[in-house]
């Protein structure tokens, strides 16, 4: 999950990095009344989960609290590449030395954890590091001894910050290491990091990545969330315990077990290019048990689904047996009551024959069973096309 810039300054301060004081508003009034409290001049900054705010005329200096009125009115309704302002962070307006930038990720290729710092900062990093990759040290951290004063100092001075920044951004980086390990963090940015004329380092701006692996050891992380940008459908799902992944496409699939659900979407998106691109509406995995209500939630998500117009329910008997699984899809759907939407039905592996028996018997009019993976994918992506 990505935080907002105002979130990450929140996790930021928590952990003692300096950050400038400000409060969110969500009409131009509030905005006014926060640069009133807060006295002289402030910055208001769009709060979107994209890149290149300032760019795009998100962030503005307002020079009191009228300005800030309507700094906040311009900026609070705007497009900033497809996310719609719905807040802005009015803070005080720091008095900018210089500006630098500094990162912890998580570096996958190298299997370890990365430092990155330059003295080039409050532009687009990727540029530096494209046109001036000397510009930008990158200091490999050891995830056993972590990022001491010893280790922060390293990295400041591999990135010739200059003296009078040293020991600021030293003990901020040590600060940023915490937030980063604490919050279980795949990254945390600040650019610009900045000096200001009286001699402080200050980070500016935030960018944080939370690990949604370790959700489990955060309960406080659940207030982080965005409820406004969650899908409903996943949000449902979520709260129903399911695996479930909205996609774009018209055929709703289900399958147990996440390797066979990833395989199921290619046989279907492949099977789907002969029936005009058709391809898989999401991607739902129902787990070893595949009880009758997991079932029956499973169908009731993906039915409820505007754009599904057929079902490819995928089962590769294991554990829990076919026949379990064909009594399951049974009672499922006496569950959800009428469907409408065709359900293509492969059941193979352990106890298939008896799976298959039990479905004909229940002769379910939605229920079209197809013995192979690939004749299944090919006739729900048939049938998803001729209900198109
Ligand atoms: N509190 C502040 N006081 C003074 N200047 C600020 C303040 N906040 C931001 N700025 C100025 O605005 C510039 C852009 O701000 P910021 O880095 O937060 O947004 P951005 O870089 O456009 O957004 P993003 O990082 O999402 O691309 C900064 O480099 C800095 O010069
Ligand atoms: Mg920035």
């Amino acid at each position: 999950m990505d935080l907002f810039e105002y979130q990450a300054k929140a996790l930021f301060a928590e952990h003692g990095v300096p950050v400038p004081t400000g409060k969110t508003a969500t009409t131009p009034d509030e905005a006014r009344a926060i640069a009133a409290e807060l006295g002289g001049k402030v910055v208001v900054k769009a709060q979107v989960k994209t890149g290149g705010r300032g760019k795009a005329g998100g962030v503005k200096v307002a020079d009191g609290p009228d300005d800030a009125f309507a700094k906040a009115s311009a900026i609070l309704g705007m497009d900033i590449k497809g996310h719609t302002v719905h807040s802005v962070l009015v803070e005080q307006a720091s008095n900018i030395a210089e500006e630098y930038y500094a990162s912890f990720l998580l570096d996958r290729a190298n299997r370890t954890f990365l430092a990155m710092c330059s003295r080039e900062g409050g532009m687009e990093i990727e540029e530096v590091a494209a046109t001036k990759p000397e510009a930008l040290a990158r200091i490999p951290i050891d995830p056993l001894t972590g990022v001491d004063l010893a280790k922060a100092r390293e990295i400041a001075v591999a990135a010739e910050l200059p003296e009078a920044a040293i020991d600021g951004a030293t003990e901020l980086l040590a600060k940023l290491w915490e937030v980063f390990v604490k919050a279980d963090a795949t990254l945390v940015e600040v650019n610009p990091l900045i000096l200001t004329g009286d001699g402080r380092v200050v980070a500016l701006d935030g960018k944080v990545t939370l690990d949604d692996n370790a959700d489990f050891r955060h309960p406080e992380h659940e207030a982080l969330v965005d409820i406004a940008a969650v899908d409903p459908l996943e949000q449902r799902a979520k709260e129903k315990g399911l695996n479930y992944v909205k996609l774009t496409g018209e055929i709703g699939i289900i399958g147990n077990g996440a390797g066979l659900v990833m395989s199921t979407l290619d046989v279907v998106t492949y099977a789907g290019e002969e029936f005009g691109g058709v391809r898989p509406a999401n991607f739902l995995d129902i787990g070893g048990g595949a009880s009758a209500e997991v079932m029956a939630n499973g169908l009731e998500i993906i039915l409820s689904d505007p754009s599904v117009r057929s079902v490819f329910v995928n089962i590769f008997g294991g554990i829990t047996a076919c026949d379990a699984v064909a009594n399951g899809i049974v009672k499922a759907l006496e569950m959800v009551g009428e469907v409408r939407t065709p359900l293509v039905v492969r059941l193979d592996g352990n106890n298939a024959e008896e799976g298959r028996r039990i479905l004909a018997e229940a002769n379910l009019p939605a229920v079209r069973p197809v013995d192979t993976m690939d004749g299944a994918a090919k006739l729900a992506a048939e049938l998803a096309a001729a209900a198109a």
